[in-house]
């Protein structure tokens, strides 16, 4: 049972040293990585999946439980206690999603009965991550991409059920990312989010920032932070219902903005 991930800092680009030094990752954390684009968030990432040890351009290396992690971590993928998702998911298997996590349960699972469950249950969690329910029947490669992430993520968390999920996010991803985390602390994980979005910012323990390939700050979600979530979460289920209207081909109406606490602005143009 693995208990704590930690990073020891190398260089960010044209050698500077990491202004960061070390960052342990603990059991139970909900951890964002923040910074432009090109700055290293993909790349800070992929050293803690390939648990570098001074090995990879950033010089850095991964300790498990404050250790040099076992070489079968990196070498035997059965073993290996974290699931990547990438930015870019394309599924290269056009088997369709039952056969496909049928087939990737069974060779998880050790009791044949339980494979019906796991895929049951792994179905059930995408579908609470994307607005639009995944046909069991529909081919992998005919998947949407947020169908795709969703489907992703659940099969790492309740298949895999790997201690550590990493996701390196793109923007608008069409997923539910507030529902996901909300299902992702149930389960005990160490989850690293790549995502600037502000409701999982404040949701998550602490952030780290990423600079010209460097880690240049580690902030913690103090409560002062933590205080704005509810309108933060507000005005995120308010854009999301948006988005869904447009989506359908609606209007936005005043009556979209009541409840809201924002009803008044919308006639001064501020929304
Ligand atoms: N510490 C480093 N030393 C040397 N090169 C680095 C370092 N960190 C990142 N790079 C390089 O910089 C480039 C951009 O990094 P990366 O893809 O990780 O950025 P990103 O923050 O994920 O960008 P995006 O937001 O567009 O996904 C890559 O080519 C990567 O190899
Ligand atoms: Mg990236």
């Amino acid at each position: 049972m693995i208990d704590t991930i930690t990073i020891l800092g190398g260089q960010g680009r044209a050698d500077i040293p990491e202004a960061v030094r070390r960052i342990d990752l603990r059991m139970g954390d909900v951890v964002s990585i923040v910074g432009p684009t090109g700055s290293g968030k993909t790349t800070l990432i992929n050293d803690i999946e390939l648990f570098a040890q001074g090995d990879t351009p950033t010089g850095r290396t991964i300790l498990v439980d404050g250790v040099t992690p076992p070489a079968a971590y990196r070498e035997d993928p059965a073993h290996n206690p974290i699931a990547l998702i990438t930015q870019h998911t394309n599924f290269l298997s056009d088997l369709p999603v039952d056969v496909f996590l049928r087939t990737h349960a069974g060779i998880r699972a050790s009791d044949p009965l339980h494979v019906a469950d796991l895929v049951g249950e792994t179905l059930d969690f995408a579908n609470q991550l994307t607005g639009e329910p995944i046909d069991r029947a529909s081919r992998m490669t005919e998947l949407s991409g947020g169908q795709t992430r969703a489907l992703l993520i659940a099969d790492a968390t309740v298949i895999c059920d790997t201690p550590i999920v990493l996701l390196d996010e793109v923007e608008n991803a069409g997923i539910n990312r507030a529902r996901a985390l909300e299902l992702l602390r149930q389960r005990r994980k160490i989850f690293v989010f790549v995502t600037h979005d502000p409701r999982i910012a404040l949701l998550s323990d602490f952030r780290i920032v990423m600079r010209n390939g460097g880690i240049t700050q580690v902030i913690r979600t103090e409560s002062a932070e933590r205080a704005f979530g509810v309108t933060v979460a507000r005005l995120d289920d308010l854009l999301c219902r948006l988005r869904e209207t447009i989506r359908l081909g609606g209007q936005l109406t005043e009556e979209d903005f009541k409840g809201a606490g924002l009803a008044g602005f919308a006639g001064e143009g501020i929304l």
